[in-house]
């Protein structure tokens, strides 16, 4: 289709349609960041709380830096990609200690921040500064290849190459912010996936994909890699009313939450197959066993197996014994522990 009109057309399609949301209502660019870093993760629905509740716990860029990393990943809970909970924190204090707690008002100086990548940056420079960038996000890409009939892999780097330029065309100077909103929540809304609205749709006369019955076929993804499956025994080591937890590492996955002492295996093992010598240690006290039901959870690239083995051990122990770097900790403790939520789960099957 022509290139003008499309701009037009989205915006008129948007000031009938869109949705009241909150960012939508504020130029300061700390809230913009925080709602674009949160919507990276997941759906308006289910990200609106999560914006509701860092806004209210950390209303400047001055209370997220000076929060401690427990309570900012504590509040990330659920989101997933907690390295992404770990790079927002950092970018704060950066823009406090760096910054003197002001965001930078260009693409390319946003772009310099930790964990802001060209989809955040253009965010915040055209939602909070109006500075003619696109956005370019899965939305975008559906919309684009659709009314455009690009065909280009959208994963591909020739692909985002060419998306990016198209996109660059589109954006009307000096409307960026209303056109962006607009393209996302019409791809959000209108142009959706697997059903799109297009006998209700402003651009289906212009559509290459309506007029070639393509909806379905584009955009073009190839998807490659496939799912790994992982095999997670933890150990619930318990001491009284006491459970062991530790901090995993900063890489990975759930990076810098708390989970039990694992033990990972390539395959399927039993109980009496596990090889690991804190689990040997354990057996010498003879504590009860009890072996719980088996979780599966899907990540965006694995599948995790995972059976969790209570071992209660007797609390005539005098000293709080250790293994490895884990750390007894109290119910109350635990609650404020930022968990991966398939640990969460569990313990709320059990310990509530
Ligand atoms: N998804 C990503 N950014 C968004 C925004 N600003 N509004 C609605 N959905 C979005």
């Amino acid at each position: 289709m022509e290139r003008t009109p499309f701009a037009q057309e989205i915006i008129q399609w948007y000031q009938k349609h869109h949705r009241d949301l909150p960012w939508r209502h504020t130029l300061n660019p700390y809230q913009i960041w925080l709602s674009e870093v949160i919507l990276q993760q997941t759906r308006v629905a289910q990200g609106l709380p999560y914006y509701q509740k860092f806004v209210e716990a950390f209303p400047t860029v001055y209370d997220l830096a000076s929060a401690s990393e427990q309570e900012v990943l504590r509040l990330w809970q659920g989101l997933g990609y907690y390295s992404r909970a770990r790079n927002l924190h950092a970018c704060a204090k950066s823009i406090v200690a760096d910054y003197d707690g002001e965001f930078p008002k260009t693409y390319q100086e946003l772009l310099k921040l930790k964990g802001v990548g060209v989809y955040t940056a253009a965010a915040i420079a055209s939602f909070a500064f109006n500075e003619t960038v696109p956005v370019v996000d899965g939305n975008v890409y559906r919309v684009l290849s659709r009314v455009f009939g690009v065909e280009d892999d959208i994963l591909s780097t020739t692909g985002q190459k060419n998306f990016r330029k198209l996109a660059e065309q589109l954006v009307p100077e000096g409307r960026a912010n209303v056109y962006n909103q607009a393209i996302m929540e019409f791809g959000a809304l209108q142009c959706t996936p697997a059903n799109p609205a297009c006998l209700l749709c402003p651009l289906s006369t212009m559509c290459y994909a309506y007029q070639h019955g393509k909806q379905k076929d584009l955009p073009v993804k190839i998807k490659k890699g496939k799912i790994k499956d992982r095999y997670l025994h933890y150990l619930v080591i318990k001491l009284d009313d006491k459970l062991l937890m530790k901090q995993r590492p900063a890489k990975g996955i759930w990076a810098g939450l708390y989970d039990f002492y694992l033990i990972e295996t390539n395959q399927p093992q039993k109980w009496d197959e596990l090889d690991d010598s804190v689990l040997g240690e354990l057996m010498q006290q003879q504590p009860r066993v009890e072996k719980s039901e088996l979780y599966q959870h899907q990540l965006s690239h694995q599948r995790l197996h995972v059976t969790f083995y209570t071992l209660s051990l007797n609390s005539h122990l005098v000293q709080e014994p250790r293994y490895s770097d884990g750390k007894f900790y109290s119910r109350e403790e635990i609650e404020a522990l930022p968990k991966p939520i398939l640990i969460d789960n569990f313990l709320r099957n059990n310990y509530s």
